[in-house]
């Protein structure tokens, strides 16, 4: 190597990380960009590829085990995650935790979170497609990095955010879809569980335990090849 490219090593513009963030959303963020979740956020937290970036407090990057076999992917932050940064804090998040903890899943050890969208819609409104195109790159880096066995997606705008597919939640719940080769588990958004309440045979509340437990017969399924 010779010694003035040795020398530009030394040169702060080209290890300044905001200057790879494009800036137009349909510029492509390169598999394998980042190699840790730190920097992933670090640019999150400057990223302007979309109008969310002008009114967000926080992105909303992710939380739990960065070595996890279960990742869950969400729509998009609310009030409480812009405000904390975290996703998942809200009464939603407190309703997931406990569906986790009905069969002993936690995020210190099994699960990782994610949103299709860091940064929080205005209103709560459901992130626009071109707003989830210019994100995506981030929750696919965030997948590679993490390289779970098991994607549960929340909800129809997290099953049409990651995959493309548009299906009726109340259809595919349930169901293990393939894609990219991961198992991927589309289960009700926990927000439609705090709006339906009912715990009687064939409710979402119901339906959502049997999914559960389907989720956790796999991971231990998963677990036990591993070992
Ligand atoms: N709803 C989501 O989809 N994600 C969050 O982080 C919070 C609420």
């Amino acid at each position: 190597m010779s010694s003035e490219i040795q020398l530009s090593l030394f040169d702060e513009s080209s290890s300044n990380p905001t200057e790879l963030i494009p800036t137009d959303g349909k510029i492509p963020i390169p598999a394998g960009t980042y190699t840790h979740m730190s920097e992933l956020a670090q640019h999150c937290n400057q990223c302007q590829r979309c109008e969310l970036g002008q009114t967000r407090t926080h992105a909303v990057v992710g939380r739990g085990n960065l070595n996890a076999e279960i990742m869950i992917v969400g729509e998009a932050p609310g009030q409480n995650e812009d405000e904390t940064g975290l996703p998942f804090v809200g009464r939603s998040g407190q309703l997931l935790e406990k569906i986790l903890a009905s069969v002993k899943l936690t995020t210190e050890d099994d699960v990782y979170i994610a949103n299709i969208n860091k940064c929080r819609p205005p209103n709560n409104r459901v992130p626009t497609p071109s707003e989830m195109a210019a994100c995506l790159p981030y929750l696919l880096e965030q997948i590679r990095l993490v390289d779970p066995k098991i994607i549960l997606l929340t909800g129809a705008t997290a099953l049409k955010g990651l995959t493309g597919e548009k299906q009726a939640i109340t259809k595919i719940r349930g169901q293990w879809i393939e894609w990219e080769g991961r198992l991927c588990m589309p289960i009700f958004h926990p927000s439609y569980l705090l709006r339906n309440p009912s715990k009687e045979k064939g409710s979402p509340k119901w339906l959502m335990w049997q999914d559960i437990q389907a989720v956790r017969a796999k991971y231990d399924e998963i677990k036990q090849s591993l070992s």
